[in-house]
């Protein structure tokens, strides 16, 4: 059973039971230093996970994948997938990110130079500041139009994949233009091609995504199934996290600003949109001091279990407090308001010296 002060795997029990993800929790007793989102219920499903465990118990190679998609701004719910590469790498895995610019082309309508310039100077940059190892041998960060390898991979593999079951999957019609079409495969070669034996063969691959993804995870298993003979994949692992909430209480979302804080924002910025975000709070200090608050449904709180509070035991505390009405929205604010402050005081510097960097990554 999962704690209720990490209560975020609730909300995810049907998306286990209906496409067959496992819940992750099972999990911790047999990794080392789980992750804080594990830990915490954040990443609450899985496909397989059990040959990840195996490599990194055995210190065999495997290899981690996951996209961005240069759409926009990033903003502090992507980066939970950032938190998860870096712990990774220092798992010693392999880390793939491949900057889906055929996929912001087709899906979003977006130019090749244009995409490249976000991927630079929002994404890889950020990523940096995060705390990703730039100068490891095990990153590699490409365009999905640069790379021949990914670009050659998805063609064959294209071969065994019909209209039929494009359509199924993601809803495709007769109307549905090529590009978008064939944009999936290139992202089934981003997960399969560190398999390749020009890259090392056959070896585990985890994907870490939000639940969204999980259709072309199931595409991507399915395809290296067809084709293991040729190629002797290892069907891909994923991992599954939860997205964060908006600060107006929905989702938080890049297109509508006052849903997000984004990485790019200003120290005050930031702390504005935290003291001004949705809580679980009651009507009245009163009623809040007699029923306790709802850190369940409370955006300050989700901040804190995502990405403030490291401590599991003042996580607790406060969870607690909430519940028992001991501590008021006010007060649990300026705390977080400080911490968010002092995160982002400390990230703008690191983002400053990661620019020149990123630009060395692509050229
Ligand atoms: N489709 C992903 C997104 O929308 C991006 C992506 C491209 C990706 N290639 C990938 C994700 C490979 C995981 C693995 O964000
Ligand atoms: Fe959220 Fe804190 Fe208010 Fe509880 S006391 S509802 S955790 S802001």
């Amino acid at each position: 059973m999962i704690d209720p002060w990490s209560s975020a795997i609730l909300n995810y029990e049907k998306l286990i039971e209906e496409f067959g993800i496992k819940p992750f929790h099972d999990l911790l007793d047999d990794i080392k230093n789980p992750h804080i989102l594990m830990r915490r219920g954040v990443i609450f499903g899985h496909r397989d996970y059990g040959r990840i465990l195996k490599a990194m118990r055995e210190k065999t190679k495997f290899s981690v994948v996951t996209g961005m998609m240069p759409s926009g701004k990033m903003h502090i719910g992507h980066k939970m997938v950032v938190d998860q590469l870096i712990w990774y790498q220092k798992k010693g895995a392999e880390i793939y990110i491949p900057i889906a610019d055929m996929e912001s082309y087709s899906a979003r309508g977006i130019n090749f130079s244009e995409a490249k310039r976000i991927a630079i100077d929002e994404y890889i940059t950020n990523y940096i500041a995060l705390g990703l190892d730039p100068d490891n041998d095990n990153l590699h960060i490409y365009l999905q139009s640069e790379n021949k390898t990914v670009g050659d991979l998805a063609y064959k593999l294209a071969k065994k994949v019909n209209m039929n079951e494009m359509k199924s999957i993601y809803g495709f019609s007769g109307s549905t233009n090529i590009a978008h079409l064939y944009t999936p495969l290139i992202q089934v070669a981003d997960i399969l091609h560190p398999q390749l034996d020009e890259l090392g063969g056959p070896k585990p691959t985890v994907v870490p995504v939000g639940p969204d993804q999980d259709p072309h995870i199931r595409l991507t298993r399915d395809i290296a199934e067809r084709f293991s003979s040729q190629y002797n994949f290892i069907s891909p692992s994923s991992t599954y996290h939860r997205f964060i909430t908006g600060l107006t209480g929905g989702k938080m979302s890049s297109s509508k600003p006052k849903t997000a804080i984004f990485l790019s924002d200003s120290v005050e910025e930031a702390v504005g949109k935290l003291k001004s975000a949705k809580t679980g709070g009651r009507e009245s200090l009163a009623e809040q001091q007699e029923r306790g608050g709802v850190p369940e449904d409370c955006v300050v709180y989700e901040m804190l279990l995502y990405h403030l509070l490291h401590s599991d035991d003042e996580l607790k505390k406060i969870y607690h407090e909430c519940r028992e009405g001991s501590i008021m929205c006010g007060e649990c604010k300026t705390k977080a308001a400080e911490m968010m402050k002092n995160f982002f005081e400390e990230f703008q510097i690191k983002r400053e010296n990661a620019k020149d960097k990123a630009k060395s990554i692509i050229n």
